[in-house]
């Protein structure tokens, strides 16, 4: 009998996470204050505690994974591989495909990876609240987990459009106990300035984050929390491509591409990471990152020093970015609208050593559906993204008869998201265009210094 499911045992939880930074041919690009000179750590405190500012500018291999994050993790790590048997015979290709599925934590994705590590160590820095924004929901819900777990009060400012979207993602957080709002709101200088100016505004990522960061930045007693982009959380996320590698060491595999949707790159950080360090001593993979076209950050942004919102309270990131005020098409994949990436993945990116890939919408949809119906589990919408790059990657194997390894993150499940396959079921879904002049407008708008 083949395996389809290749499970590791809870003892097997990796005791460390990755940072790739030290596998990384040049040093990152320090984060730069409003003058244009690098900060050092004090300029973060106001809305992190310092354990994960540490974690933020270490430059160590390996961080140690405290026992109370690896015992919380033991509610759902090791996260099972699977073997795509099905979905090969339905496509009738010679590629192997695996995926990881990151849908089965409580949460519904792979941010609770982080959520949990960063409630762990705001508590153990005597934090009792935090602030954060969501888009799609599934940071939101993950951090309201982790809130409840380690005692700490969460307030969650929400993109506008998916709180509407998505009535049951906000109702999930308030299972878990925190206060959702919907982003634009009028409780803060941020967001009154974006409704002075467009009162009908859908909201997007960015100005969640000048929310949140307002929120932690003007009170004592509150600290910020970040659901991607940042070094610490893409580091929590290497949990991910470390199981993943002992994984296919159980069944004698290896990857020859890796795909992971990418709005923040957490995901695809975590999963792609640990491979770089196989790639740093001569090991042939494709690392490649799936974003949606109407939000290209890696395929059409540009490598500059950009603001990690829309307002302009964050430190100024080296990063690929699209204009700290571009409000990306309300697509259904509200975990991809987001203006920037991680400045990791954006320099790894520019240097040639991860590829990114951008793909249509009604195809994302598509895809997902194949996959449901060969696999059973449906995707979330951001997850679509790499199941569009996987199969396609696997039909151009079918024209070349490679049998070719492919792997993919399902970084979530879909079923806060049926609202969307429900309009893709109606024909109600649209392309959207790459939107070159908005793209081009907000461009214009980048800090100069
Ligand atoms: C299911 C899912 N996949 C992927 C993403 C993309 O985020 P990141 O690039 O930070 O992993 C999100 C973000 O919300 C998500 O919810």
């Amino acid at each position: 009998m083949t395996t389809t499911k290749i499970i590791l045992p809870e003892s097997e939880i990796p005791t460390h996470w990755y940072n790739v930074v030290a596998d990384m041919p040049n040093p990152p690009a320090p984060p730069l204050g409003p003058d244009g000179n690098p900060i050092g750590p004090e300029a973060l405190t106001p809305i992190f505690p310092m354990n994960l500012i540490e974690q933020e500018m270490s430059a160590e291999r390996w961080i140690p994974i405290p026992e109370e994050v690896r015992k919380v993790y033991q509610l759902w790590r090791p996260s099972p591989m699977y073997r795509a048997h099905r979905l090969e015979e339905m496509l009738g290709t010679p590629a192997k495909i695996y995926y990881k599925n990151e849908a089965v934590s409580p949460a519904g994705s792979h941010k609770p990876n982080t959520a949990i590590a960063q409630a762990y160590y705001n508590k153990e820095a005597g934090v009792h609240r935090l602030s954060t924004e969501t888009g799609a929901g599934q940071w939101g819900s993950a951090l309201s987990m982790a809130g409840q777990i380690f005692g700490i009060e969460v307030i969650i400012y929400m993109v506008k459009v998916s709180y509407h979207q998505k009535p049951y993602r906000r109702s999930m957080m308030e299972a878990w106990g925190a206060n959702v709002v919907a982003s634009p709101t009028d409780q803060t200088e941020a967001g009154r300035k974006i409704l002075e100016k467009d009162p009908d505004s859908p909201g997007a990522l960015g100005i969640a984050i000048s929310e949140a960061v307002e929120a932690a930045a003007t009170r004592e007693d509150t600290k910020y929390s970040l659901g991607s982009v940042l070094n610490h959380v893409l580091l929590h996320q290497t949990i991910i491509g470390l199981e993943a590698k002992k994984q296919f060491e159980m069944v004698g595999d290896y990857p020859d591409m890796i795909f992971a949707p990418c709005g923040g790159g957490s995901n695809f950080g975590g999963i792609a990471f640990p491979f770089i360090a196989d790639k740093a001593s001569g090991k042939e993979v494709h690392l490649v990152a799936t974003e949606p076209i109407s939000c290209p950050t890696l395929t059409k942004g540009h490598y500059a020093y950009d603001f990690g919102d829309t307002v302009g309270l964050t430190p100024l990131m080296q990063m690929y970015t699209l204009g700290h005020d571009f409000v990306p098409p309300a697509i259904h994949a509200g975990g991809l609208r987001y203006h920037g990436d991680s400045p990791l993945v954006s320099q790894l990116y520019h240097e040639g050593i991860v590829e990114a890939v951008a793909v249509p919408n009604l195809a994302t949809f598509e895809a997902g559906i194949t996959f449901a119906r060969a696999e059973g589990i449906i995707p979330a919408p951001e997850t679509c993204h790499a199941i569009r790059a996987t199969i396609d990657e696997a039909l151009n194997c079918k024209e070349t008869k490679e049998p070719k390894t492919l792997f993919f993150n399902l970084s979530g499940h879909g079923h806060f998201d049926m609202t969307a396959y429900d309009k893709y079921f109606r024909g109600e879904l649209e392309d959207y265009a790459y939107p070159e002049e908005a793209i081009a407008e907000s461009i214009a708008n980048l800090p100069k210094f």
